[in-house]
């Protein structure tokens, strides 16, 4: 399996796999990681080091009264021990650092790039802020688990083995004194841990539906207002944060009731011990210094105890966040480049549906049914039929957006699931129903995913073709207009007109119209249609559209009722017969007529929303 490095510094085409195990996760940074836990293990050394000089200190050199060279040495190694456990542990937190941080910004780019992978299907039925919410708060939790609790455990056990190394070799019965807490401490955090870890991730859960909550009425915010729902939409967001609340308040209380029996096990055992100590000390058991020693030992032998406790309850957050990280990258990817069939240049488009059935993984039934027609290369298909009727479902095929479920549909004679999703979606070019615009430059959102650098006079001619270029004129920056939120808004129509732009630059072999223009006046989409025709030569073209003039010129119409064809054939030869098409040519024709005799008449409103009545009732 490949494993090429990018300049983001993930890999890219490797097992989705690859960051699933914390060991895994490590990879690249694991000798930091060594390295810094190696640190804090010298620190600790060298902190226990000062404990046994100080015995040495007040027993060999205070008791025997040596006042010679030995006592600036002594001061000396003191000074040296110090400054040798500042460094290490200044060095030790730097490596922690880039571990931690190195660790999480692969995970991050990791994140965005797979989540752009995953399918239609998993965006469908996944929340936007359920993934917002793990690939940044719980990739947040994973940097802390990293950074402070991954070293912390390494720091905890290296202080706790090597100070009761020390203090064993001082004196074991005081040595085994001052642990006699620590299975005590391990059972509470274990029931801690799995009593946090719950409360966490509902915790999690509900954040991540506060930020779906949070980010539908942003994107919504118009509807909301609209429909003057602003209280009710209040009112909703403010039980979610209840709930959130109340969820915080019992995490806090989980480790509120932890940390106090933790500190009194410790403190009690801190005491036992030292008195323990000072006991034996007035028994002539051990000498002054030895207890001395032995106080510091103690005291940075509970603290790893103690901080146990605390890593392991803190751990659980951090495990709950790589389980909801895990789960996402252990969803399959959409492959872009399987597929046994490898194509030498561009296709012809010759696209022959054969009952094909389709059906959504969440719907209950089937959205198209026994679909069969064929395309010539460079013939135009429209397709017409009312609202739910299928059309876009249909088109959502051929980039293989969606798999269809049973029946054939080959391009060129290939089946559509032996080409590579990549090398589909280059060959064809949509007007999207919606198109989405980024918040970038009109020139950037026109040269969008065209693959190739395109000059600033390419890209005009493209928006003159689309209708667009005067209206980017008439912004005072034009072509480096900012869109979307920090720019201007375009309307609905403007927006389409963009898109199409993007898509002549393109120059696909296949053309997806869905809808191109159903949101501009018709003069515009006059001129459009035009821009479309010159589009649409030698490219295989599929046109959903409602108005009968934009796909009376196309080589098949076909009309869909309910995922069926219910009629099929040429402008001419539908309107031949008796159905769907000819109603609706009928109805569009009289309205139209009736509208310019109005319009003529300058009549009253009445009558005209009479008409406006009637092509709402045609409900298409
Ligand atoms: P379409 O989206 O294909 O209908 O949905 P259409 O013909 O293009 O309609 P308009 O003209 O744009 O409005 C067809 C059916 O598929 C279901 C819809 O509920 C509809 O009944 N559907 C669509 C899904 O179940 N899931 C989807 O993601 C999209
Ligand atoms: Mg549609």
């Amino acid at each position: 399996m490949s494993t090429s490095i990018t300049k983001f510094g993930f890999k890219t085409a490797v097992s989705d796999k690859r960051l699933v195990g914390l060991w895994r996760m490590l990879a690249g940074f694991r000798l930091a990681y060594l390295g810094a836990v190696l640190g804090v293990g010298i620190a600790a050394a060298l902190g226990s080091g000062n404990s046994l000089l100080l015995r040495y200190f007040v027993d060999d050199v205070l008791g025997q009264e040596r006042f010679d060279r030995t006592l600036p040495l002594v001061g000396l190694s003191f000074v040296a021990l110090a400054l040798g456990q500042g460094a290490f542990s200044f060095l030790s937190g730097k490596l922690s650092a880039r571990t931690a941080e190195g660790i999480t910004r692969r995970l991050r780019n990791y994140l965005y790039d797979h989540i752009q992978r995953l399918s239609f299907t998993y965006h469908d039925q996944t929340q936007t802020g359920e993934l917002i919410q793990r690939t940044t708060s719980d990739v947040d939790a994973l940097r802390r688990f990293f950074a402070d609790q991954a070293i912390g455990a390494g720091r905890i056990i290296l202080l706790f083995v090597i100070n009761f190394a020390a203090l064993m070799s001082l004196n074991t019965r005081l040595a085994l004194l001052s642990v006699m807490v620590v299975p005590l401490i391990v059972v509470m955090s274990l029931f801690f841990f799995r009593k946090v870890s719950k409360a966490y991730e509902a915790f999690q859960e509900q954040e991540a539906k506060l930020s779906t909550t949070l980010q539908e009425n942003l994107t919504g915010v118009r509807v909301v207002k609209a429909f003057a729902r602003q209280s009710y939409e209040r009112d909703k967001f403010e039980q979610d944060n209840w709930e959130q609340f109340q969820r915080g308040r019992w995490l806090l209380t989980l480790h509120s009731m932890f940390w106090p029996s933790s500190d009194i096990l410790c403190g009690g055992q801190m005491l036992g011990a030292l008195v323990a100590g000072a006991l034996m000390a007035i028994n002539g058991t051990i000498t002054v210094g030895t207890y001395l020693a032995s106080t510091g030992l103690i005291i940075w032998l509970i603290w790893p105890i103690r901080n146990l406790g605390r890593l392991i309850v803190q751990m659980s957050t951090g495990m709950v966040s790589y389980k909801r990280v895990v789960e996402l990258i252990k969803e399959e990817r959409e492959p872009l480049d399987e597929g046994t069939y490898r194509p030498s240049g561009n296709v012809r488009g010759e696209i022959v549906f054969r009952d094909v059935c389709f059906e959504y993984d969440n719907g209950d039934s089937a959205v198209l049914k026994d679909i069969s027609f064929r395309c010539e290369p460079g013939q135009a298909v429209a397709l017409l039929g009312s609202t739910g009727s299928g059309k876009t479902s249909l088109v959502n095929l051929l980039p293989r957006f969606y798999e269809y479920t049973s029946g054939s549909l080959t391009l060129d004679g290939v089946e559509l699931k032996e080409y590579p999703r990549h090398f589909l979606r280059q060959q064809i070019g949509i007007v999207e129903q919606e198109p989405f615009l980024f918040s970038r430059t009109i020139r950037e959102n026109i040269t969008y995913g065209v693959g190739r650098e395109v000059s600033d006079e390419e890209a005009e001619a493209a928006a003159r073709a689309a209708a667009l270029h005067d209206v980017i004129t008439s912004f005072p920056d034009g072509y480096d207009t900012l869109v979307g939120e920090k720019g201007v808004t375009l309307s609905g129509g403007q927006k389409q007109r963009v898109a199409i732009a993007r898509t002549l630059l393109k120059d696909p072999r296949i053309l997806i119209l869905d809808d191109a223009t159903s949101s501009v006046d018709t003069e515009t989409e006059g001129e459009i249609r035009q821009a479309l025709q010159h589009l649409m030569q030698g490219r295989s073209t599929f046109i959903i559209a409602h108005r009968i003039q934009s796909v009376m010129n196309a080589d098949l119409i076909l009309v869909l009722d309910q995922g069926w064809i219910v009629q099929r054939g040429t402008h001419d030869e539908l309107m031949a017969q008796e159905g769907i098409y000819r109603q609706i040519y009928d109805v569009q024709a009289r309205i139209e007529d009736e509208l310019e005799r109005e319009i003529g008449q300058t009549s009253e409103v009445s009558e005209t929303s009479e008409v406006w009545e009637e092509v709402a009732c045609v409900a298409l």
